[in-house]
């Protein structure tokens, strides 16, 4: 098939990949124009691909940011960023923007699918009037179908092939196309009865997760009052072999998705005068996690005769998982604003994240930040660094990821 991605970042370029290594000729589109220059030289800038799948896919995977180049496309895949807006509310404005430019360019018969996260009703609401414009109709002129991406940037056990794909179609023949186009990458196709249904599927998994880290959250800072060990606990519980499923406390929750899917159930429910309580809780309680982890900093300081006032302090891990270069919403910035509004020297190593321009930040060689560090702050961490060496070379530590757990250390201590 002749397809098109809109959006090749984190979700489009790996999609992009898994259609052009399944034999698609695929256009992939974005505005920005580094992405393109990266990608026409053959480089990668997400880290789950690898050079060398550019390079195998090469001829089937042609950067553009002209969409004009839609036009022979049977598909158009849309990966656009639905962010927040500063007032915390659904930012619909690339997606929007990129079905004004599709409509543009629409030619009968294309099948057009959004894969970003949205409230339910996206869809309908903002994709198909757009696309409507002039008097097409759906499900006759295009084929218009909702299917979110569940991808977990840094995750090799569950691929795209193997995760069961969920898609929604505006009318039954929307959602045959969208089926037909996804099962030549994914091994498992669920058919729902509307874009609806998927749209809050894909909310509903993520707020899942949201809710059941807000809570070991809870518990951990109850822990802390209580003197238990919240790992341990964790630990415990999750030998139940049934009922119960793991989740881990840390310094609070980041990423594109987590914090921010729960804002948009809840700004679709207002409109329908319904308060989703535990969703707005659970968001409360993981935005809360950061200054939890700035007041145990501040004790563990504290207990070392220290003021965080020109305390040098090295956060180790900038990005908010381990194995990538994310930092959207990552609790480590607010982590680091929050010791630096107290008067911190605050410095960072994080192998994946170079530069952070909204700190004014570089990340530092790890040996040199160590050295002098009155505390290391563990608050991500990244494979392939060597936890224990780095607690060893400084005075005093802090662990909100329990990495060091048996370490046997006695200077750190762990959330
Ligand atoms: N990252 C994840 O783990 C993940 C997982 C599941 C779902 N999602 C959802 O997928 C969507 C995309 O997320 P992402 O992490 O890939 O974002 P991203 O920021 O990594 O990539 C989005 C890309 O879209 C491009 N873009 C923005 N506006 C455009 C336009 N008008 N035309 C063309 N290109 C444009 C950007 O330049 C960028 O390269 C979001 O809705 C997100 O919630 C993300």
């Amino acid at each position: 098939m002749k397809l098109g991605i809109v959006g090749l970042g984190y979700v489009g370029l790996p999609l992009a990949i898994a259609f052009a290594e399944a034999g698609n000729d695929v256009v992939g589109l974005d505005s920005d124009s580094a992405k393109l220059a990266d990608l026409a030289a053959g480089r990668s800038y997400i880290e789950d691909v690898a050079a060398a799948e550019l390079a195998a896919v090469g001829p089937r995977l042609h950067p553009t940011a002209d969409y004009a180049d839609l036009e022979d496309r049977e598909a158009i895949v849309i990966c656009v960023p639905t962010p927040l807006s500063n007032s915390r509310e659904p930012d619909l404005s690339y997606l929007r923007e990129a079905a004004a430019s599709i409509a543009a360019h629409l030619q009968p018969g294309q099948l057009i699918v959004l894969e970003s996260t949205s409230y339910p009703g996206t869809t309908r609401e903002e994709l198909l009037p757009a696309l409507s414009e002039g008097g097409r109709v759906v499900g006759e002129d295009f084929y218009l179908a909702f299917s979110p991406e569940r991808i977990d940037p840094g995750r090799s056990d569950h691929t795209i092939r193997t995760t069961p794909k969920l898609v929604g179609g505006i009318t039954p023949a929307c959602t045959e196309r969208a089926r037909a186009l996804y099962e030549q990458i994914c091994d498992t196709v669920e058919v729902l009865s509307s874009p609806e249904t998927a749209e809050l599927a894909k909310l509903l998994e993520n707020i899942f997760r949201s809710v059941n880290i807000a809570l070991v959250n809870e518990v951990a800072q109850l822990c802390d009052r209580l003197g238990i060990d919240v790992w341990e606990v964790v630990d415990a519980a999750s030998t139940k072999p049934f009922g119960f499923m793991r989740f881990d406390p840390g310094p609070g929750m980041g990423g594109h998705c987590l914090p921010v899917d729960p804002f948009y159930l809840a700004f679709k429910a207002r409109e329908h005068d319904f308060y989703p309580e535990f969703v707005e809780l659970a968001g409360k309680v993981n935005q809360a996690q950061p200054e939890f982890c700035v007041r145990r900093i501040e004790r563990a300081l504290n207990g070392a005769g220290k003021p965080v006032k020109g305390s040098k302090i090295l956060v180790l891990g900038a990005a908010y998982k381990p194995g990538i270069g994310d930092t959207r919403e990552s609790p480590a910035l607010r982590i680091m604003t929050l010791l630096g509004d107290l008067g911190a020297e605050v410095s960072y190593h994080d192998p994946y994240v170079p530069e952070l321009p909204s700190q004014g930040l570089t990340s530092v060689d790890l040996d040199q930040g160590l050295a002098g560090a009155d505390l290391l702050a563990i608050v991500t961490a990244h494979p392939n660094v060597d936890h224990a060496a780095a607690v060893a070379a400084v005075p005093l530590a802090i662990d909100f990821r329990g990495i060091t757990r048996g370490s046997g250390a006695d200077n750190v201590e762990r959330l």
